[in-house]
């Protein structure tokens, strides 16, 4: 193609242009043939560059393009532009020699290039992880620059605990295999990886990144990134009903248990965690060793509405009652509606005239008012209990 351009710039040159143009390119197309050719001349590509015994430096720096998180797979894959560049002694040339050309491009093929690998890598193609098909740009000083698109697949642990409300710190570290004796240093003395002007997915945003290194071991580089969801929409189908729910289960404590709706209305919230369960499990994701607390959250709260229900009946055929109390159980009422706890009791329920059909009604009912109210004051602890202990709460904005 080059040639075939190169052709027809030259007829085009014969034709139009005379003789009033000087003519460079196929002198210095020549050149650079030459210089391509004296390079390669005598390298030896399986060959390290010739070193002192010192660790030879590789510079490295990543662009990235776009990143995805996979929580479902615990995958964080990152689409990078990598540039390695390095210093090769025997690619060094006198540009006078070679009509001032200082600087030319091989492909990675031809030269001798530094092997860096993502060790927590989850793709089994572990060829892509080298540094094939990469362009370099070559200095007359011998300095090569390398430049390739690669998408990293690295593998990392999801914790689920504070879903949906969850971040997930993600790593990609990077190996530098030694070359015959010789100990590859990668250089990451500034920051390496940019993320200015990447692509962000719509589910999870970058909110931190750090670097370490640790030349001690091979694996040098560590890159390790806060990934944290966008939990905004999901809040709305999963966090914010379980609050509604919490609100109604204890709302229908306060209700009077002789009448009916009480009943109706704890049917109801039951069905509503049911209906909310569902739109749950349809958004949970499913891959995961340890349950979200939310789900854990919502399980507790199920139980108390079932409790609550039963207690409703039981309350219920309690104040309907036609025998006579037990003896302790009118000192127990008397006991607690003549002394203080008279106070405590709340709501207290409207007592019926003592009639032929229900002659103990009001003892019954007394006695069921104090248990329910018990169970109003258990209930409120022990959601207020798992709201602070379960409950995922936002992550506040930093900046
Ligand atoms: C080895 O080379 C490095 C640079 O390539 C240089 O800084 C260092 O002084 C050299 N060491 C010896 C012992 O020559
Ligand atoms: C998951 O995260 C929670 C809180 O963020 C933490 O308490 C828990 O120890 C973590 N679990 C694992 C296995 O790292
Ligand atoms: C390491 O990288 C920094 C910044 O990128 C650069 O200034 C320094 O010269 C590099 N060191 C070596 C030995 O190449
Ligand atoms: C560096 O790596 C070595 C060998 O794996 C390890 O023993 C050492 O604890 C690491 N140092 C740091 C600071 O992580």
């Amino acid at each position: 193609m080059a040639l075939f351009t190169y052709l027809l710039l030259a007829t085009l040159h014969a034709t139009l242009a005379e003789d009033c143009i000087i003519n460079n390119i196929p002198e210095r197309m020549a050149f650079e043939k030459q210089l391509r050719k004296d390079l390669k001349c005598n390298y030896k590509i399986f060959d390290p560059p010739p070193h002192n015994g010192s660790s030879f430096p590789v510079n490295v720096k990543f662009v990235m393009k776009r990143f995805n998180f996979n929580s479902e797979e615990d995958t964080f894959s990152v689409q990078t532009r990598m540039f390695v560049s390095w210093n090769d002694p025997r690619l060094q040339w006198n540009p006078e020699k070679y009509y001032g050309i200082d600087a030319t491009e091989m492909t990675v093929l031809n030269i001798w290039a530094p092997t860096l690998t993502l060790v927590n890598s989850v793709s089994s193609d572990d060829f892509d992880d080298r540094f094939y098909f990469a362009r370099c740009n070559i200095y007359s000083d011998g300095d090569v620059r390398c430049v390739r698109r690669v998408t990293h697949d690295a593998a990392c642990d999801v914790n689920l605990t504070d879903w949906p409300y969850d971040q997930q710190e993600c790593s990609l570290i990077f190996e530098a295999a030694d070359v015959r004796s010789m100990k590859i240093h990668i250089n990451a003395s500034s920051r390496v990886f940019s993320m200015w002007g990447a692509e962000y997915g719509a589910e999870w945003i970058i909110t931190d990144y750090k670097q370490e290194t640790n030349y001690s071991s091979n694996k040098q580089l560590k890159l390790t990134f806060v990934v944290e969801r966008e939990a905004r929409g999901l809040a709305a189908i999963v966090v914010y009903p379980a609050m509604i729910l919490t609100v109604m289960s204890v709302t229908v404590l306060f209700m009077d248990v002789r009448r009916a709706v009480r009943l109706g209305l704890a049917s109801f919230c039951l069905l509503c965690h049911h209906y909310f369960l569902c739109e749950l499990a349809g958004n949970i994701p499913t891959k995961n060793t340890k349950p979200p607390n939310l789900l854990l959250y919502y399980r507790a709260s199920v139980v108390l509405s079932l409790v609550s229900m039963l207690l409703t009946c039981v309350l219920g055929k309690i104040c309907g009652l036609k025998s006579a109390p037990q003896n302790y159980i009118i000192s127990f009422n008397n006991f607690v509606f003549e002394s203080f706890g008279r106070y405590l009791i709340f709501p207290q329920w409207e007592l019926e005239c003592d009639s032929d059909g229900k002659p103990f009604s009001q003892d019954w009912t007394k006695f069921a008012n104090i248990i329910n109210t018990a169970f109003i004051i258990v209930v409120i602890i022990t959601y207020v209990c798992l709201y602070f202990i379960l409950m995922p709460q936002p992550i506040p904005i930093t900046y």
